[in-house]
């Protein structure tokens, strides 16, 4: 097994736990990865010697960002809706319909074409694992060509019947909600980890919480995890149903109670309050209160809910910038949020952190400290530091060379 040193590193954030801040922060740092996965960390000075040398040019190193909630797979253009919100339009979940009419009349192909484009993105964003949503089908075919594409690119599929209720079912909303918790959970169980429902009053193509408390206990009986949209548009019933079912994770989390934010702090070990600050930027809607969150002992996360309709980037170093600037959190909390968090809200606990035995997901900062992703805020920083196996089949000098190239 061939091992390298990943050396010049200024500041390595290990988000550990550990520290004031749980950033675990190591200074003048090296890292030694095998296999893809992390071996050894420390100062550099007390590196061990190994095969292969690649050497950073000062900068930060962090965890790859987890971004716990995407919905990466649809086919259509909603830049006409983005800017009609900017003129004052609000938000309300009708032009879900149309990505869902350019998504079934799109091919596999096509859907795959554009998945894996908006997969290079957010990976140059620095982001190593993605959860990924389906809910632009609609269909119990569609729902499962949804997944099963996402299944190519990420192990954390979600199944989203529940988007809304689609045009042929309209007048049926009982038939549709059968549909979704009988034949279409059945054909999509296997492709899915996850099920997720948008559980909004505020919105009439959106689910009741009645409707949404049907579809998550049939995921939880056919063995998928349970994730909610909730409180989006305004208060309503999705985080007292998301801590009530045990989900891991309710999303957004715009407009909450005191008792919400009670609930949150309460079911802190089972439940993340994922919060989602780019949707807000992009339909100009108010913020969620971060800092109240953390305050009462909520555990948060970070994602970008990269769609078409409300958040069309998968930019986590943007999101973090959002959420310092505009939820109350300091950097080093943004961070955790988007690592640690991130992971939390997946329930995983092999990813979001730099330690021994983990994977080795790395994203190289170019900037001598974290603090750089909320100081320069829609700045490419970010470079992701991969490992292509066997190593070094094409040496240091073309690991260099890649690096080199960002610093032009
Ligand atoms: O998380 N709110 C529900 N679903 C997405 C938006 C989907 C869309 O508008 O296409 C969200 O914001
Ligand atoms: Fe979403």
């Amino acid at each position: 097994m061939t091992a390298i040193v990943v050396t010049g590193i200024d500041e390595l954030v290990t988000c550990d736990g550990t520290g004031e801040d749980r950033l675990g922060i190591i200074r003048d740092a090296a890292v030694v990865v095998a296999d893809g996965h992390v071996a050894w960390l420390g100062p550099r000075s007390a590196a061990p010697p190994v095969d292969g040398e690649m050497p950073l040019a000062g900068g930060t190193v962090l965890p790859g960002f987890v971004d716990s909630h995407s919905h990466l797979v649809f086919a259509g253009d909603r830049a006409a809706e983005f800017a009609a919100r900017m003129t004052g339009q609000p938000y309300d979940g009708g032009g879900i319909a149309s990505t869902v009419a350019a998504t079934r009349a799109a091919s596999d192909d096509e859907l795959r074409r554009r998945l894996v484009y908006r997969m290079a993105e957010l990976r140059t964003a620095g982001t190593t694992t993605v959860e990924i949503k389906s809910g632009y089908g609609l269909t119990v075919e569609d729902e499962v060509r949804l997944l099963r594409i996402a299944a190519e690119v990420t192990a954390e599929t979600t199944l989203l019947g529940a988007h809304v209720v689609p045009p042929e079912w309209q007048q049926d909303r009982v038939g549709y909600i059968d549909l979704v918790t009988g034949a279409m959970l059945a054909a999509a169980a296997p492709y899915a980890r996850w099920i997720d429902v948008f559980c909004e009053p505020h919105s009439a193509h959106a689910f009741t919480e009645d409707e949404a408390r049907a579809v998550l206990e049939a995921g939880r009986a056919a063995g998928l995890g349970l994730r909610v949209h909730g409180n989006q548009l305004g208060p309503g019933p999705g985080v007292r149903l998301a801590v009530e079912l045990g989900a891991a994770s309710v999303d957004h989390c715009t407009h909450l109670s005191d008792a919400d934010v009670d609930a949150l702090a309460d079911a802190a070990d089972t439940t993340v309050a994922t919060l989602l600050p780019g949707v807000e930027f992009c339909t100009r809607s108010p913020y969620p209160d971060a800092a109240r969150l953390r305050r009462a002992g909520a555990n948060i996360a970070l994602a970008t809910d990269c769609n078409p309709g409300t958040c069309y980037t998968s930019s986590m170093p943007f999101v973090i910038a959002l959420a310092v600037r505009e939820l109350g959190l300091t950097p080093a909390e943004a961070l955790y949020a988007a690592t640690v968090g991130g992971a939390r809200a997946l329930r995983r606990t092999d990813i979001g952190r730099i330690a021994v035995g983990l994977r080795a997901d790395l994203t190289w900062l170019e900037a001598p400290s974290h603090l750089h992703l909320a100081y320069r805020p829609g700045m490419l920083l970010t470079c992701p530091l991969d490992f292509p196996e066997p190593f070094p089949e094409r040496g240091n000098e073309w690991l260099a060379e890649g690096i080199e190239f960002r610093r032009l």
